[in-house]
């Protein structure tokens, strides 16, 4: 039988740090409550664009696998930030690594996207589809966030992870998950003024409205991360105090506790980056499972639990058994051009652009949702 090795693994964090402190120069808020409430401390914010953090990210991704551009037969990018929509970010990154001949496709989950990528390339590769892939969760939230918004910009922040899998006789990689959906809860996180519903409808470019219902979600995602989890656990065959090490998407450090408390499984077991990166969507459990990598957390031949949650609402949990190899092949020296400004500057910038275009939304707030009637039937 076919499997897919985990053989290259790359991150690239922009260097500009937002502290809660630049947080509560323009929102009501401070470090007290932020740090009680989320555990965050701080967050990145990009000076660049989302495809070039992937750039940088799977330079280091390949080096690692020890392969180069043209060997990878499909790019997988999970984002729910994407530079544009037409053409896909997907087909940037591949003209920008040079990896011609790659098949090239954007997965949005929200969150959840990387890993919903992840099954997507593992089954390809897996089913003989293709032999190698590039997988990379990335997200530059910062420019489409609602920064008036303290319920949700104090959450958030930008980074970037990717992953080379290749086929392999061994039994290792992603060998069992659980993928679903809260749709009827769709609503209760939702980002007005992108996507093609505001395109021509005068709005604003560049305004953004969050519509995040905080607490909600967050009794949804543990309910999601714990569920998904017993029920991967479940197909693997694997007892939770098998687990090694459990490597779960970060939007809150108290719902991190939560599915621990649930799943039986201590914090000690938890990879946690939330203090430092806050919640970077998509980029979440891949930086996460490369700091646990390098910081040498992940012993040959663990096994690994990977749960996530994301706006739509999806869910999904992910068990993971790596291999023997735990360092790179090779290393890149590929990275960011420096950054000049500080993450308080940058997003100032941000805002201000906002504010001069001024608000426009409001006039189609409920312009778009989805209801259940059945259409006419002739
Ligand atoms: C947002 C979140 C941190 C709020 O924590 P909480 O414990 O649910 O909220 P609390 O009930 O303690 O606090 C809500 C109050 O804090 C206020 N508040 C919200 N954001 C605040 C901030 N940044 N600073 C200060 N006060 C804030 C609210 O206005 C509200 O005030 P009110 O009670 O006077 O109306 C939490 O719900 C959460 O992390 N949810 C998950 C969201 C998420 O990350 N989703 C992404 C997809 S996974």
């Amino acid at each position: 039988m076919t499997y897919a090795a985990i053989t290259g693994w790359g991150k690239c964090m922009p260097p500009a740090v937002l502290t809660n402190a630049d947080l509560a120069t323009f929102l009501e808020t401070d470090d007290d409550w932020i740090t009680t409430r989320t555990g965050m401390k701080e967050r990145r914010i990009s000076h660049v664009h989302a495809v070039e953090m992937a750039y940088v990210a799977s330079m280091h991704a390949l080096a690692c696998a020890g392969l180069k551009a043209t060997d990878i037969d499909l790019i997988v990018y999970g984002s729910c930030s994407f530079d544009e929509m037409v053409p896909n970010t997907a087909s940037a990154l591949q003209y920008k690594l040079g990896a011609d001949g790659a098949a090239a496709m954007d997965v949005n989950t929200a969150c959840t996207s990387f890993l919903y990528g992840y099954s997507t390339a593992n089954a390809m590769v897996r089913t003989g589809v293709v032999k190698r892939a590039l997988v990379v969760g990335v997200e530059l939230i910062s420019r489409y966030m609602d920064w008036d918004n303290r319920g949700c910009a104090v959450l958030f922040g930008d980074g970037c992870a990717a992953i080379v899998i290749e086929a392999t006789e061994e039994k290792t990689g992603l060998l069992a998950e659980t993928l679903g959906c809260y749709a009827d809860a769709r609503s209760i996180l939702r980002v007005r003024g992108y996507g093609a519903t505001y395109a021509n409808a005068n709005v604003t470019f560049g305004d953004m409205l969050w519509d995040f219902d905080g607490p909600q979600i967050f009794k949804k995602a543990v309910q999601g991360m714990t569920d998904a989890s017993a029920k991967t656990l479940a197909k693997a065959g694997v007892a939770a105090e098998q687990i090694d090490l459990v490597v779960p998407h970060q939007a809150n450090s108290r719902i991190i506790e939560a599915v621990a408390k649930y799943a039986g499984l201590p914090m000690e077991k938890v990879h946690l980056t939330v203090q430092k990166y806050g919640n970077m969507s998509a980029a979440t459990v891949p930086v996460a499972l490369v700091e646990a990598l390098e910081e040498g957390r992940i012993k040959a031949n663990a096994k690994l639990l990977m749960p996530a949650f994301g706006a739509g609402l999806t869910l999904c949990s992910h068990y993971v058994e790596w291999g023997e190899r735990l360092t790179p092949k090779d290393v890149s020296n590929v990275e960011l051009p420096p950054c000049e400004k500080t993450a308080l500057e940058l997003v100032d910038e941000i805002r201000a652009k906002k504010d001069v275009r001024g608000r426009s939304l409001a006039g189609i707030e409920s312009a778009y949702y989805v209801d259940r009637k059945p259409y006419a039937t002739r």
